[in-house]
């Protein structure tokens, strides 16, 4: 509907009785690329933008892979290879007098009408360009910002509380408005509907402007949302003191969760779902036991002392205050893999480090092996730039017919898949899960670790690395398209179907396939060869 050439059908006119059909459709084919190409050149998109800079517009064609040589290197993001032809425009925009946002539009010549806005990650300011191309690949216009400042540290925050706030939500609602205008202006075209993809922070960033700018999407894919963060936050934080430092007596070595205390844990829980395939459909009903694991006589290798074993219950507990209230829940059982990578490491978990030091503190020497629940509390309380993100109702949101598919991998190790299912009931209150499908669905994504990868079929079309290509963009395989059928066409997904590739590589072919239940059905086998869906159902 894009390809809108403003001289292609006078030409046809002009033409037709001396053209050949085929030469006439090379022609105007011809005619419509430099057309879109020539009004990418001459767009000039500071003009309609207040406090706008342009730094980039260029032609991009299908095969180019960009460069971001300017982009901060710890947000590991220095090229992204573009397969479709596109309109690429970056801009610096003022959120206020001490602050920014570097914005990019990534605007796709073969244009579905769609709107797409991506999200970010962690504490970090890195644009997504793996979900821009991902996004412009299938016919979105879609818009990126770096949420405020640039790389994965928190120092810009530090006395800055309007970095603060367009981390919290002015950065994606500013690129949200920019991205809508522009396309505007470019397409001569208002877009049909609009759309939000984001994981992690990301997902939070898609669940508060649901809650701020109601009208800002019709449709919002939320991945393991990093919600009321200010406890999530804390609950980070806190690994530390439990873990205690790497040098530390009973420190916990890697090693050890890597290999048997996760066979452990896949020995208790691994068949509760009467398949054993190292993926533990529900951990909800995984009660981890690491007291089998307690040193003994007969015991002296593999095994945890007294204190170690408290750790790990510690670790799989919910976190409280003293009274009993809760701050978090615990970390579910079966992402031990991972988890000592960051969170288990022996090291302060960096973002929450940061968010102490340069957000709730201002105070580069706070020390994060102090930290504790009166931390958790003044950081609960400061509520910087209102992030929490925890609302219990989104009636505005709802009742223009907004939609909000969320997911969670339950072998996250980042941010416990506990967490969403606590977010989706508190949502519900005292509602009906039917009256709740109308416009909210969550699916529990079985062996996904945080947002992507792991041993379960964890492919759904989240985002833009590389495996995602190897999937149909249909609604039964992809999250976005489901959304997209949710919102076109009332088609709401009643599972998604996530596909493992053989080592996670899609030249490899695919390993097997597995439908993920909308809660709060859980995924039951029913019989017959596990790797194929038809084995399961959803109870
Ligand atoms: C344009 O996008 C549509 C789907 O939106 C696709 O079917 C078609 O093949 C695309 N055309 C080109 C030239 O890429
Ligand atoms: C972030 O980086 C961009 C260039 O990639 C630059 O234009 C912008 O000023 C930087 N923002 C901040 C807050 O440093
Ligand atoms: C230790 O070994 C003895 C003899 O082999 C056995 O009876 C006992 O159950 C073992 N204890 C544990 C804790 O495994
Ligand atoms: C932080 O506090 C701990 C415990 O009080 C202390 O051992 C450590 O040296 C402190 N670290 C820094 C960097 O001050
Ligand atoms: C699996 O993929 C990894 C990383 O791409 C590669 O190093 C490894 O050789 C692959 N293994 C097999 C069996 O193909």
């Amino acid at each position: 509907m894009s390809i809108g050439s403003d001289i292609a059908p006078f030409l046809a006119i002009m033409f037709v009785p001396l053209l050949s059909a085929s030469f006439l459709a090379f022609f105007q084919a011809a005619a419509a690329a430099t057309s879109f190409e020539s009004k990418c050149l001459s767009f000039r998109p500071e003009k309609y933008i207040d406090g706008a800079t342009r730094n980039v517009r260029q032609f991009v064609t299908a095969g180019t892979t960009l460069t971001f040589p300017d982009n901060d290197a710890t947000c590991n993001r220095a090229s992204q290879a573009v397969s479709s032809d596109m309109c690429r425009i970056a801009l610096s925009i003022r959120t206020s007098r001490t602050s920014s946002i570097a914005f990019e539009a990534w605007f796709p010549e073969n244009w579905s009408g769609r709107f797409l806005a991506t999200g970010n990650g962690g504490i970090d300011g890195c644009i997504k360009y793996e979900d821009l191309a991902y996004g412009a690949l299938n016919g979105f216009a879609t818009v990126g910002a770096n949420n405020g400042k640039n790389g994965t540290s928190g120092l810009a925050f530090l006395n800055n509380p309007e970095t603060v706030i367009d981390f919290a939500w002015r950065s994606l609602h500013t690129s949200v408005e920019t991205g809508k205008k522009l396309s505007k202006k470019l397409y001569h075209e208002t877009y049909t509907k609009s759309y939000y993809l984001g994981c992690s922070l990301g997902g939070r960033q898609g669940i508060k402007s649901a809650e701020k700018f109601p009208k800002d999407f019709d449709g919002i894919v939320a991945g393991a949302p990093g919600v009321d963060f200010n406890d999530l936050v804390s609950w980070r934080a806190r690994f530390y003191t439990i873990t205690g430092p790497k040098t530390g007596a009973d420190f916990i070595p890697a090693t050890a969760w890597k290999t048997w205390i996760h066979d452990e844990v896949l020995h208790q829980c691994d068949t509760i779902d009467k398949v054993k395939d190292g993926i533990i459909e529900d951990p909800t009903l995984c009660k981890f036991d690491p007291s089998t694991l307690l040193c003994s006589r007969n015991s002296t290798t593999n095994c945890l002392n007294q204190n170690q074993v408290q750790q790990v219950k510690t670790i799989f507990s919910d976190y409280m205050y003293p009274n009993g209230q809760l701050i978090f829940p615990a970390m579910q059982p079966g992402s031990e893999i991972n988890a000592v990578d960051r969170l288990y490491a022996g090291t302060p978990f960096a973002y929450s480090d940061d968010w102490f030091k340069y957000v709730v503190y201002n105070n580069a020497l706070w020390n994060a092996s102090t930290f504790d629940f009166l931390n958790a509390r003044a950081a609960e309380l400061l509520n910087p730039g209102n992030i929490r993100t925890y609302p219990s109702k989104l009636p505005k949101f709802e009742s223009r017919g907004g939609k909000l598919l969320i997911y969670h991998g339950q072998q996250d190790h980042q941010i416990t898949a506990f967490n969403t299912n606590r977010f989706y009931e508190n949502l519900r209150g005292r509602r009906s899960y039917a009256s709740m499908d109308e416009w909210v669905r969550f699916f529990r994504v079985s062996g996904m670790f945080h947002c992507s990868s792991g041993p379960g079929a964890w492919v759904l079309g989240q985002g833009g690395n590389a495996a995602q290509n190897g999937i149909m963009f249909d609604r039964q395989h992809n999250v976005l398209k489901a959304m997209v059928d949710w919102v076109e066409k009332g088609d709401a997904p009643e599972d998604i179907e996530g596909t493992k590739f053989v080592n996670d590589t899609v030249s490899q072919g695919v390993d097997f396939t597995r439908r993920h239940c909308k809660f709060p059905a859980r995924n039951t086998y029913t019989g017959g060869d596990y790797k194929k869906p038809s084995s399961w159902k959803c109870k």
